[in-house]
């Protein structure tokens, strides 16, 4: 027995379209999506929340509110970056509490929590709040390869996580170069180890994800997530249909009602014509990039080097800044390359070979992170290049959010009367900027609705 957590409405929807899906698009297929047998609908969280306020005009909790509604028989799963909650710095934890509580209570089932830096004190309160709140906590591995990331890394970091008292562990591979091997490797191991289930995310950018996933069934993964067909490849995950079919050849069973998956197929299939047809999704996104594998950096990680270097003309210094990476991941104790991490070693490698010399500028997000704003380093940071950022001074030894003031009142009081209810405080706490534009709109709009009422009462 396999069972499918299906993408398309978040990671498949952000990695193909950038979370440009508007809540009108689902709503016409939320039945099917809801009937089709899925173990969860990923809907929520991650950029999902950004997008609505930002480009879809568009309340995130209303559109989480309705989703719970046209979806009453499903697990509603979202996407939490820990103690970052959907950013990338660090917020206070009863800020955190009550983004979970408040998620919770506007019909979230899952919350998938990791942190960039695998630094378990960053996802404890989330975890902490979700298993309060009644909801099930996803403890998360960012996958990634290192030197010192090795089989027994993972499998201490997942029994820690499950020390938390998670309900499921989930690997996440969100640069798609976990291979078939890796994969089969440390979901074998991991199962050996831990007791929850064990749920695997991964992209199909790379060409691996159908068969890491595979893989990682045979090594005895519970959960898979998959994008409907038509919305998956490319740099989103590999194919629901697909990977059910290959699955129950095998031997695999699976609860997917594939009448309701061929209607959600013919459903996103229109979309994705209309997506091509206007510019939203790219032919680009849809290609098979090998090109990570033999960087070992992601893709998306690549193509922002070639853009800062097309941008400065120096293109032709591309070979020496793919060598000066690793190095300087190396110097900063291997962080998983993921969002921000990867864009902040790219900058200053491409910095280091610009300038002529390693470090002599060096961005204020590494600093931050030399200083243990981030999180603690997985592995050891170069001494020198501490001691050039720090001084004498030593990364702070506590957890970074343990130095900050309480958030929500504050930001309360902050936005005043534009705030209509402790959601709409964490919308601002979250975007500060994007969510009040979008309070002023709404009343605006509001008032022009009034307007309209009055004259037709006249
Ligand atoms: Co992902």
């Amino acid at each position: 027995m396999i069972q499918f957590t299906e993408t398309v409405l978040r990671d498949a929807n952000q990695s193909l379209i950038a979370t440009r899906m508007p809540f009108s698009v689902m709503e016409p297929i939320l039945g099917s999506l809801d009937k089709a047998g899925y173990y969860s609908l990923e809907c929520w969280g991650g950029a999902t929340f950004d997008a609505c306020l930002r480009y879809l005009d568009e309340d995130p909790w209303e559109r989480l509110r309705k989703i719970r509604k046209a979806c009453p028989n499903s697990k509603l799963q979202m996407l939490l970056r820990g103690q970052n909650l959907l950013g990338y710095h660090h917020y206070p934890d009863d800020v955190v509490r009550m983004f979970v509580r408040k998620s919770v209570e506007n019909g979230i089932d899952i919350i998938r929590i990791f942190d960039a830096l695998n630094d378990i004190r960053n996802i404890k309160t989330a975890v902490d709040e979700t298993l309060k709140c009644g909801a099930h906590a996803s403890g998360t591995i960012c996958y990634t390869l290192s030197p010192i990331h090795n089989l027994e890394m993972f499998v201490n970091l997942a029994k820690e996580i499950e020390a938390l008292g998670v309900q499921s562990i989930c690997v996440k591979d969100m640069a798609g170069i976990m291979g078939p091997k890796e994969g089969y490797d440390l979901v074998k191991a991991l199962k050996e180890n831990v007791k929850v289930p064990i749920v695997v995310h991964t992209h199909a950018t790379t060409g691996l994800g159908y068969m890491t996933l595979f893989k990682c069934v045979e090594a005895g993964a519970d959960v898979i997530d998959t994008a409907i067909s038509s919305f998956s490849g490319g740099t989103s995950q590999p194919a629901t249909e697909t990977m059910a079919y290959a699955l129950r050849k095998f031997g695999y069973d699976n609860n997917l009602d594939i009448r309701e998956c061929v209607r959600i197929n013919d459903y996103f299939k229109a979309y994705k014509k209309k997506c091509f047809g206007d510019g939203t999704m790219s032919p680009v996104v849809m290609g098979t990039q090998s090109d990570a594998l033999i960087y070992q950096i992601p893709g998306g990680m690549l193509s922002n080097l070639v853009a800062q270097l097309t941008a400065q003309n120096k293109l032709d210094r591309l070979d020496e800044v793919l060598e000066e990476t690793p190095r300087v991941r190396k110097d900063l104790g291997y962080p998983p390359l993921v969002t921000p991490m990867s864009q902040m070693i790219g900058v200053q490698a491409a910095t280091n070979v610009l300038s002529g010399e390693r470090y002599k500028v060096v961005s204020k997000e590494i600093e931050n992170y030399i200083r243990g704003e981030y999180g603690k380093a997985p592995g050891e940071v170069n001494p020198e290049l501490q001691k050039k950022i720090l001084g004498d001074g030593k990364p702070y030894e506590c957890r970074y959010a343990d130095l900050l003031e309480p958030g929500f009142e504050k930001a309360k009081a902050e936005i005043g009367d534009k705030a209509r209810s402790d959601e709409d405080v964490l919308s601002y706490i979250a975007f500060p900027a994007q969510a009040e534009a979008f309070f002023d709109k709404r009343a605006v709009k509001e008032k022009n609705t009034f307007n309209y009422r009055i004259q037709r009462v006249d």
